[in-house]
């Protein structure tokens, strides 16, 4: 195997040079550009054109079934817009890219409200470019033609400052499932496509959607917080503390610590809510156990979204659909950034081989 690392998960290889986001995993720091994210969150996003979709496009989502998940779909939709956009996939035409980067950026939201609009049988709006990015997304996913969609100020200040934190995160499983797609010149949209999916598994994006269904799980079995600590420190039928842990983060995710602020804010405003207590009361358990302290395991970025995003009105099966739109500047910026590396090769990972010597076939006779 000459010169190969065994380096299984690449937990300490570098893929790539990269000039977009600097993590620092044990302090706990992460800066887009060299702009830390608290001072991030300010900034407002006013791209408002090319929102619109082809009408044939649209037509696309009558061919899924009503009850699927909205993931697979926006990947679906997104891979189909290679085929609409034709003139923008040449990943060596500058003006090519900038194309189909503002046009993925403007139409991700649009195709994602009508993936929700659809598995609620709903009719697909018309976007209104007078409103700003996340006040139409909002109106696209809750409005109907029917009454005038009344914003909430602090349901988009809330939304705008999720999509800002997860903007960007250095070479996490999907940014680069998106390089190594691209590596091979594939064009942007195929490659975001991919990224889509591989941002879907539990222990990546979709894991805001599981902390969810784990906090449900715990009110509805009746157990205690505690009793489901249990479970997972004794690692029973694999189960996790989701939206707990992370590969680079080992003292305590940035990300989290402003969310768990909006969480309080956003839902204090609706009363008590059970699943916020049973959230803080596992966070409060697993901060104060050994065995979460001895293995640096601290609240990430999923661990409280999901219970904003349901604040909001959004059905669990959409938050990691509202993390992909929220990931798709970075997705971009990466794979802009690697096309202009003039280091760039195909991205292609070796192997140590383990299997048989030569033999052989079954009765194979010499
Ligand atoms: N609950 C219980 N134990 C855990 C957890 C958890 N959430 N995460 C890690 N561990 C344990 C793991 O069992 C192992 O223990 P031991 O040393 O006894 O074998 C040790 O901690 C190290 O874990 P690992 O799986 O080797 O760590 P990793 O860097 O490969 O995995 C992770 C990172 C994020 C996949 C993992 O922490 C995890 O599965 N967390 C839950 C899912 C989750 O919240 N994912 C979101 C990640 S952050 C944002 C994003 O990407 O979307």
């Amino acid at each position: 195997t000459g010169n190969v690392t065994y380096d299984p998960g690449f937990m300490n290889t570098a893929a790539t040079k990269s000039a977009i986001t600097y993590i620092d995993g044990d302090a706990g720091i992460l800066r887009y550009r060299g702009y830390p994210i608290e001072q991030l969150a300010e900034f407002d996003n006013s791209l408002r054109r090319h929102t619109l979709l082809h009408e044939e496009l649209k037509g696309f989502f009558g061919g899924f079934p009503r009850d699927a998940h909205p993931m697979p779909v926006l990947s679906s939709a997104v891979s189909a817009l290679s085929t609409w956009y034709q003139d923008s996939l040449d990943p060596k035409d500058d003006a090519q890219v900038e194309r189909s980067t503002l046009r993925l950026l403007a139409k991700l939201p649009v195709l994602a409200a009508y993936a929700h609009k659809k598995s609620i049988g709903q009719a697909l709006l018309y976007p209104d470019n007078s409103m700003n990015m996340v006040e139409n997304f909002l109106r696209l996913c809750f409005g109907t033609a029917a009454e005038p969609y009344i914003v909430d100020p602090d349901v988009v200040k809330a939304l705008d400052l999720l999509l800002i934190l997860h903007a960007d995160h250095e070479q996490n499983c999907s940014t680069s499932t998106v390089r190594l797609v691209g590596s091979s010149e594939a064009n942007m949209f195929a490659s975001v496509s991919a990224g889509i999916h591989a941002l879907s598994g539990p222990a990546h994006g979709g894991a805001n959607e599981a902390v969810l269904k784990m906090l449900r799980e715990i009110q509805s079995s009746g157990m205690t917080p505690e009793e489901f600590m249990t479970k997972v420190k004794n690692k029973e039928d694999g189960v996790r503390l989701m939206g707990f842990g992370h590969r680079v983060y080992k003292n305590y995710d940035p990300r989290a610590k402003i969310i768990k602020k909006t969480a309080h804010d956003l839902l204090a405003k609706q009363g008590k809510n059970e699943l916020l207590d049973i959230a803080m009361k596992l966070e409060e358990t697993a901060l104060n156990d050994e065995y979460f302290i001895s293995r640096k395991l601290y609240p990430n970025v999923d661990f409280y979204t999901g219970l904003i995003y349901t604040a909001m009105g959004f059905p669990e099966k959409m938050f990691t659909v509202l993390f992909a739109i929220g990931r798709l500047p970075g997705w971009i910026a990466q794979w802009r950034e690697m096309i202009k590396d003039p280091e760039l090769k195909i991205g292609r990972p070796r192997q140590l081989y383990m299997g048989e010597t030569a033999r052989n076939y079954p009765g194979y006779q010499a």
